[in-house]
């Protein structure tokens, strides 16, 4: 049994002033644009000039009407017979001809919400900026679009913790804001990196007939993708909640339901480790009143830490009800925290020296969100944990929030 019991203190849910206010046109990375009928074999010529550009817009009269990325074009063209095939086509059959397109104007955090409602492989693509009459100003990376939203989020909070701060704790405030920048910068290039080169493997299985090692593949490039998409979405979570923009959405949902793919997806994160997963709930279902989608990612995060950090062993997903409560509690048999670390675990940012593993990968913004969360959702959470033993988390949520 987990010897420390640690009460979690209220967050303050006060919007803190985000620094959103930023506009888009003027953090245009590229404006490197190219004519539609200019030949596909002539366009190649371009990604390897000088500067090496990422992307190109395909631009008519001062308009956008398409846009050519590198890893895409390159792959089309150097695949068996892709230089006879495209070769003498004009470059806009290679091109994507409904790029997102963004104005100017538009502030920092609306455009990057824009980009990752589009299907998840166009966050590699880059968006293209115009002004109010649509004409062509130039592209934007939303990796660029990314790093820039994480310094507001950082700035933000980093502005609030100031306020409070003794002055012995002033460099110890800006030394982890500057390792979290540093976390997201890494982690946005590493799965990038293995998306790419995994995409490149795949390429030659196909070529190769090599189905097995295909999907193999593909797993990796899922999780990848999945990892990537986890880290922006916790750096807009986080940007809304602190900009006092996070909308609650009562419905009525299945509790059980949403707890069961929730260990499934823990399943898939688990990945070849030697550790089990499972749910313990007594009813079938259990219907409640609150917002479905904040709490799959609360119980989402808390499942994915269990993951990410035990090595052997067992997970427990375990529900109980408590009259107008439910109670989930996330158990797992991983490394543990230690007692004096257990206050800085809600903290932004926050990751706990290990000195037993390696750094894990993440920015430490899973558990700040999670709190945030359940503040919204009327909740409370807590943790237990033994040092070399395990850790519970349990969350305490109102069967009716309306
Ligand atoms: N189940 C757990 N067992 C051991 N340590 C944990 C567990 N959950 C969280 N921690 C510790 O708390 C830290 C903060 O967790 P949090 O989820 O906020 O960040 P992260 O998982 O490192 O990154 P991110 O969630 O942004 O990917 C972790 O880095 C880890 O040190
Ligand atoms: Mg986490």
């Amino acid at each position: 049994m987990p010897s420390v019991l640690k009460e979690l203190k209220p967050v303050n849910t006060q919007p803190a002033v985000m620094q959103n206010d930023t506009r888009i046109g003027g953090l245009i990375t590229s404006r490197e644009h190219i004519a539609p009928g200019i030949l596909v074999k002539h366009a190649a010529g371009r990604f390897f000039s000088e500067g090496r550009p990422e992307a190109l817009a395909v631009v008519e009269c001062n308009e956008p009407v398409g846009l050519v990325t590198r890893n895409k074009f390159l792959m089309k063209l150097f695949r068996a017979y892709g230089y006879e095939l495209y070769g003498r086509r004009p470059v806009i059959s290679l091109a994507d001809t409904a790029p997102l397109l963004v104005d100017g104007d538009e502030r920092l955090d609306v455009a990057l919400d824009m980009a990752m409602d589009r299907p998840f492989h166009d966050i590699y693509d880059e968006l293209v900026v115009v002004d109010s009459k649509g004409c062509y100003k130039g592209l934007l990376s939303v990796k660029e679009l990314v790093i820039r939203q994480s310094h507001a989020l950082a700035d933000s909070i980093v502005q609030k913790e100031l306020a409070n701060a003794k002055a012995s704790e002033l460099e110890k405030i800006s030394q982890v804001k500057s390792q979290f920048l540093a976390n997201v910068t890494h982690e946005l290039r590493s799965p990038v990196n293995a998306i790419i080169s995994l995409a490149e493997l795949m390429k030659i299985s196909c070529d190769k007939g090599y189905i097995g090692q295909l999907k193999d593949r593909l797993s990796l490039l899922l999780s990848s993708s999945a990892s990537l998409k986890a880290i922006i979405n916790n750096v807009l979570d986080l940007s809304k909640i602190e900009a006092g923009k996070m909308d609650v959405i009562t419905e009525k949902f299945d509790v059980v339901a949403e707890l069961d793919d929730v260990v499934e997806t823990g399943r898939i994160l688990i990945g070849a480790k030697p550790v089990d997963i499972k749910l313990v709930a007594d009813e079938q279902s259990l219907f409640i009143e609150s917002d479905p989608v904040k709490f799959r990612q609360i119980i989402l995060n808390l499942v994915s830490n269990a993951a990410k950090f035990t090595e052997e062993g067992r997970i427990i997903v375990n529900l109980e009800t408590e009259g107008d409560f439910i109670i989930v509690s996330v158990d797992d048999t991983g490394p543990g925290i230690k007692n004096e670390d257990l206050d800085k675990l809600f903290a932004a940012f926050s990751q706990i020296e290990d000195t037993k593993t390696k750094r894990h990968e993440g920015t430490g913004l899973g558990l700040t969100v999670t709190k945030y969360l359940m503040n919204l959702l009327k909740g409370h959470i807590w943790v237990e944990s033994e040092w070399g033993r395990g850790t519970t988390f349990f969350a305490r949520l109102a069967k009716n929030i309306a």
